[in-house]
């Protein structure tokens, strides 16, 4: 996914040209950055070997499970729908997690019918659920318990779910009263100690007080958990952001280890996808107001809601680079009669004109799961690029469909 003599291409094809054919806004995709990124995360972890399974919410498109699938990644899924769609895409159910606040009894029954690896409840009240549908159906089920670990994961605030003041998981002493409760439970066997602090994590400090605090928990509670989940959440470079040091992190859990003989769960969602996926876009209109270029597209917060949402800033790139640039601020801004449906303002930016192609960055997480209809708009189609070849995996969906 590069520029190759000024025209950008993701691996064998040059986006221009795909733009024409397959017309914008589109979500594109390349199989292989995917496929390093599954083997990166590997990497990272190889000594401790864990279960990975991949967070649908960030991406739910039916062909990128399949993918996962393919490279040996199991699902963490957080509704009926998403279960109902790993489990399409061929996905293990022994390598499927359920997380959520808030899962409905048919959603934990599917579940255990289906004999998924683990339920992760997130309150005293769900627990209680999942015994009495594993008691009806006499099973007895694997469940986890989310820990509200009461740490901040330093990113953005509306995206961090592991403080005390967040509505996620369970905290301290209500975790121990829980363990305690149904730890000799006929119908539920707690396997699991998870958590997930947040996402778009870039520093690693974090994450070792998280593990500190897991290590001080499960002292407290001197039980032993089979599994141990530690969610997602690594970040990723959108701009000059860092990495979290995956040796560093992976060395902590490793030492975790030493005194806790468990299977270690990760959820990573963006760090697999996120960077592998581009939103190309058309210049509709420009139009000059005065202190500002404002750049129309035909991309509105309806196909992306990030920018607007948390104030994300993606890249902002030109399918064919030129060098004549205009010194003025320049704001991207689709066609949603809202104002902050604005992908951001730069202060110089490339010629550009009427019909012109723009890549907007790093989209492949959180961006068309996170899509509307907003303003009565179709959604945009979803396209796989392996070589010199691509497919349509979602297609552009028809405005009758939509009245
Ligand atoms: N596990 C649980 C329980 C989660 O809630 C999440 C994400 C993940 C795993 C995956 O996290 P990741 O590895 O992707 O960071 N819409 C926001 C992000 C929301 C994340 C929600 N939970 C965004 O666009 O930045």
């Amino acid at each position: 996914m590069n520029y190759k003599n000024g025209k950008y291409k993701i691996e064998s094809i040059y986006i221009r040209n795909l733009s024409d054919k397959l017309g914008t806004p589109a979500y594109i995709y390349s199989y292989n950055k995917i496929k390093n990124n599954i083997k990166k995360f590997k990497n990272n972890f190889q000594k401790i070997n864990p279960l990975i399974c991949f967070s649908v919410k960030s991406n739910s498109n039916l062909d990128i499970i399949k993918i996962m699938k393919k490279f040996g990644i199991g699902a963490d899924v957080v509704s009926l729908g998403e279960l109902i769609l790993a489990i399409k895409a061929g996905i293990n159910p022994k390598k499927i997690v359920f997380s959520g606040v808030g899962k409905k009894s048919d959603e934990i029954k599917y579940a255990i019918e289906k004999g998924i690896l683990l339920i992760n409840a997130e309150s005293e009240n769900e627990v209680i659920e999942i015994e009495k549908i594993a008691k009806k159906k006499n099973k007895k089920v694997k469940i986890g318990i989310r820990l509200n670990p009461n740490t901040d994961a330093k990113t953005l605030k509306n995206i961090s779910t592991g403080k005390k003041e967040n509505k996620f998981g369970i905290g301290l002493k209500d975790f121990l009263k829980i363990v305690n409760k149904f730890k000799n439970s006929r119908y539920l066997n707690i396997s699991c100690l998870s958590v997930h602090i947040g996402s778009q994590i870039t520093s690693n400090k974090p994450y070792d007080k998280m593990i500190k605090i897991i290590q001080n928990t499960i002292d407290r509670c001197g039980y032993k958990f089979e599994y141990v989940d530690l969610g997602g959440g690594m970040g990723i470079k959108y701009n000059n952001e860092k990495e979290i040091n995956y040796n560093k992190y992976e060395k902590s859990i490793m030492n975790f280890l030493k005194s806790n003989d468990s299977k270690i769960i990760f959820e990573p969602g963006r760090s697999l996808i996120g960077n592998a996926g581009v939103l190309l876009t058309k210049v509709i209109y420009i139009k000059d107001g005065g202190i500002k270029r404002f750049i129309i597209l035909d991309a509105g917060m309806n196909d992306l809601i990030r920018p607007a949402l948390y104030k994300a800033n993606h890249k902002i790139m030109t399918a064919v680079k030129s060098k004549n640039f205009i010194n003025k601020k320049h704001e991207f801004v689709g066609p949603i009669c809202e104002t902050t449906d604005s992908f951001g303002i730069f202060p110089k930016f490339q010629k550009l004109k009427q019909g012109d192609i723009l890549i907007i960055g790093d989209v492949g997480a959180y961006g068309k799961v996170l899509s509307s209809n907003y303003n009565l708009r179709p959604s945009s189609p979803e396209i796989l690029i392996k070589g010199s070849k691509y497919k349509i995996i979602k297609k552009r969906q028809k405005i009758s469909e939509l009245i």
